[in-house]
């Protein structure tokens, strides 16, 4: 479990997240939604330790991030931050590879190379891995950001808009996968935490749901509690209905 305590988080004089305490489960697929500027990436990122934590604790299975060597975080928690800055001269393959990095710490082992094969395959990275980052397009170098980020074999997974620049066949192709991810039949628990923007697949493959609004916590539970119009339409501003397809809901929110 990652649990969130009274954080509050101020950048100069604005207040970017108010006292949230929060519980995510461990196990599944935990989608963050909420209005730009809610304090969706900020919330990420200081679980992440990328941000340094002004006030509250936050603890991943029970490790103090604040308190907690870095390597021994980075073999816990990895994040896919929304600003991908990439070192454009950089192949495919190679930035997976510095997913594996926790694990040698700079002494790659043949297993360390086999859990990278197995990630470009898993997604479907093959014909780029030798390519450049800056020959890719948005998509492609999104995929292979993510692709890092699994490579990193953590127990969390933290992905800030994964789903941005793919195309419909790719994005369901990595929910997919980060699905197959949280249900091993190994029954390994692993937990994915992910900013989502578009509704709807949250509501088709998230098992659970925090919808942040003006940095705070304004709804938390499973789809069916959190994805109703009441909740999606004061979330958002505007009107928004929802449907169910199979036993899932159905966001409409175009009309
Ligand atoms: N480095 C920064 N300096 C000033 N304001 C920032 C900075 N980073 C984020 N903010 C502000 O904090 C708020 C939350 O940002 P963010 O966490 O990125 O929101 P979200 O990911 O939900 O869109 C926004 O109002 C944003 O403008
Ligand atoms: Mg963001």
């Amino acid at each position: 479990m990652i649990s969130v305590r009274n954080l509050s988080h101020r950048i100069g004089d604005a207040t970017i997240l108010r006292d949230i305490t929060l519980d995510l489960p461990e196990g599944g697929i935990t989608a963050l939604i909420g209005p730009n500027g809610a304090g969706k990436s900020t919330l990420l990122n200081l679980i992440a330790r990328l941000v340094p934590i002004q006030r509250g604790a936050i603890a991943v299975d029970g490790l103090d991030v604040a308190a907690t060597p870095s390597h021994r975080l980075a073999l816990k928690l990895a994040i896919v931050a929304q600003q991908l800055g990439v070192a454009s001269r950089l192949r495919v393959r190679d930035l997976i590879g510095f997913g594996r990095w926790p694990h040698h710490n700079g002494r790659p082992t043949a297993g360390d190379a086999a859990a990278v094969s197995r990630v470009i395959a898993d997604f479907a990275l093959g014909d780029l891995q030798h390519r450049f980052l800056d020959e890719l397009s948005g998509g492609q170098k999104q995929r292979a950001f993510v692709a890092m980020g699994v490579a990193q074999d953590t127990d969390w997974l933290l992905l800030d808009e994964p789903l941005n620049n793919l195309d419909m066949f790719h994005a369901r192709v990595l929910m997919a996968r980060i699905h197959a991810l949280t249900r091993q039949a190994s029954g390994r628990r692993r937990g994915v935490v992910m900013v989502v923007h578009d509704i709807n697949y949250a509501a088709a493959w998230a098992d659970h749901i925090v919808a942040l609004r003006d940095g705070a916590v304004v709804a938390s539970g499973g789809p069916v509690t959190v994805l109703t119009g009441p909740v999606l339409s004061d979330l958002f501003g505007m009107e928004i209905r929802v449907a169910q397809m199979a036993d899932r809901p159905l966001v409409l929110h175009h009309l």
